[in-house]
C-alpha cells in the first residue's frame, strides 16, 4: 500500500491587512499560510487587505508553503468580492468561515465553477459553528464530491466557544466531543484536519501541551496565530525517530518468510498485526514528504 502526504503540520494565519507580515511570510518555515479576510481584519480595511492579498498572492514568491485565503462568511457584504478576488488570485485553497451544511460549500463550489476558477484551488471548510458540529458527517462527506473540492477542515475553537458558551480552558475537555466528532467526519470524507488555535501566544509551555494534544487526537496539524509556534508545532506533528524506526521495524518484520502467512506477530512484547505496518507505512511517507519538503 502506498501513500501519498502533503505535510501540513502548521497553517500561520496573518491578517491581510498586515503587508509586513504578508511579506514575511515568504521566509517563513511554514507549511500552510492562511491570509485572512475574515476575523482578524477591521471591516474599515477588508477592501485593502483583499487588493493586498490579490497582489501577493499573484505576485507569488511563496514557494513550497500551500497558500490559502480565507474569505468573510457567505452572509456578509464582503463575501462575493472576496471569492472574485480569490477567484482571480489564484491560491491553493480558499476557506470557508461558519460553514453551516454541506449546501454553504456547494454553493462556493458553484461559484468556483460559474467564475471558471482553476480546478487547483481546493476549498477548506472552518468547522466553528454548533451547526456545524451537528452536522460533521454530512459537511465531511463533501470530501468524496469532486466537484465541492473539499479538501481540508479547519477546527475554529474560538468562534465556537462563543456561539456555544462553552469555554476553550486548558485542556479542552468540553470541546473534546466536538474536536473528536469533526476528526472522524473529515477521515470518513477523506479529508485533512487542522487544530484550532492556542491564543496565549507567549506561551510555550501550553502551546506544547496542546499541540501533543492534537497530535493523540489525530490531526494532521494545528493552525498558529505567531511565527513563535512554528518550530514546536513542527516538533509535535513530525513522526519522531523512534517512530519511524519502529516502523520500518515492524514492516522488515512483515517481510520475513516467516511471516508470509501470518496476520499478527509478536514483537518486543507486543502484539503487532499488518494494520500497524501500514500505520507505520504512514508515519515513513510523512518523514520523507517532510524531508522533501524542506530541501524545496
Ligand atoms: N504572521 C506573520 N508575521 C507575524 C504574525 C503572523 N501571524 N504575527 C506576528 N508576526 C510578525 C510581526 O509582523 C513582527 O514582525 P517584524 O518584527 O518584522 O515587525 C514579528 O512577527 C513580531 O510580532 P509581535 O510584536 O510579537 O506581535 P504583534 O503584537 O505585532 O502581533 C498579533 C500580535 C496577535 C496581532 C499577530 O501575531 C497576529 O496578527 N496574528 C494573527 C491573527 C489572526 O490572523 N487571527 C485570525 C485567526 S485566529
Ligand atoms: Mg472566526
Amino acid at each position: 500500500m502506498t501513500h501519498s502526504y502533503k505535510p501540513r503540520r502548521s497553517a500561520l494565519y496573518m491578517p491581510g491587512s498586515n503587508a509586513r507580515a504578508l511579506e514575511k511570510a515568504k521566509t517563513l518555515d511554514v507549511d500552510c499560510l492562511i491570509l485572512d479576510l475574515e476575523d482578524a481584519v477591521a471591516p474599515d480595511s477588508k477592501a485593502t487587505a483583499r487588493d493586498q492579498i490579490v497582489s501577493a498572492v499573484s505576485g507569488g514568491g511563496y514557494g513550497e508553503r500551500e497558500v490559502v485565503i480565507r474569505i468573510n462568511a457567505l452572509d456578509t457584504p464582503w463575501a462575493n468580492e472576496d471569492l472574485a478576488a480569490a477567484i482571480k488570485a489564484g491560491p491553493d485553497a480558499i476557506l470557508v468561515p461558519k460553514v453551516n451544511t454541506p449546501a454553504d460549500l456547494q454553493q462556493v463550489a458553484h461559484r468556483l465553477a460559474l467564475g471558471q476558477a482553476s480546478v487547483g484551488i481546493k476549498l477548506w471548510a472552518m468547522m466553528e459553528t454548533p451547526l456545524a458540529m451537528l452536522n460533521a458527517a454530512a459537511i465531511g462527506a463533501c470530501g468524496r464530491d469532486p466537484e465541492v473540492r473539499l479538501s481540508c477542515f479547519v477546527m475554529g475553537t474560538n468562534d465556537l466557544a462563543k456561539e456555544t458558551r462553552a469555554q476553550l480552558n486548558p485542556g479542552r475537555a468540553v470541546m473534546m466531543p466536538w474536536l473528536m466528532t469533526c476528526v472522524a467526519a473529515a477521515r470518513a470524507g477523506g479529508i485533512d484536519i487542522l487544530d484550532g488555535v492556542y491564543n496565549a501566544f507567549n506561551d510555550l509551555e501550553g502551546f506544547d501541551v496542546e499541540c501533543a494534544q492534537g497530535v493523540e487526537m489525530g490531526m494532521d496539524g494545528k493552525t498558529l496565530i505567531h511565527p513563535k509556534q512554528i518550530e514546536a508545532c513542527h516538533a509535535a506533528f513530525s513522526p519522531s525517530e523512534e517512530e519511524i524506526a519502529w516502523a520500518r521495524k515492524i514492516n522488515d518484520l512483515f517481510e520475513l518468510p516467516e511471516n508470509a502467512n501470518k496476520g499478527a506477530i509478536q514483537v518486543d512484547g507486543k502484539m503487532v498485526e499488518r494494520l500497524h505496518a501500514d500505520m507505520g507505512l504512514r508515519f515513513i511517507a510523512i518523514a520523507d514528504a517532510i524531508a522533501a519538503h524542506s530541501k524545496a
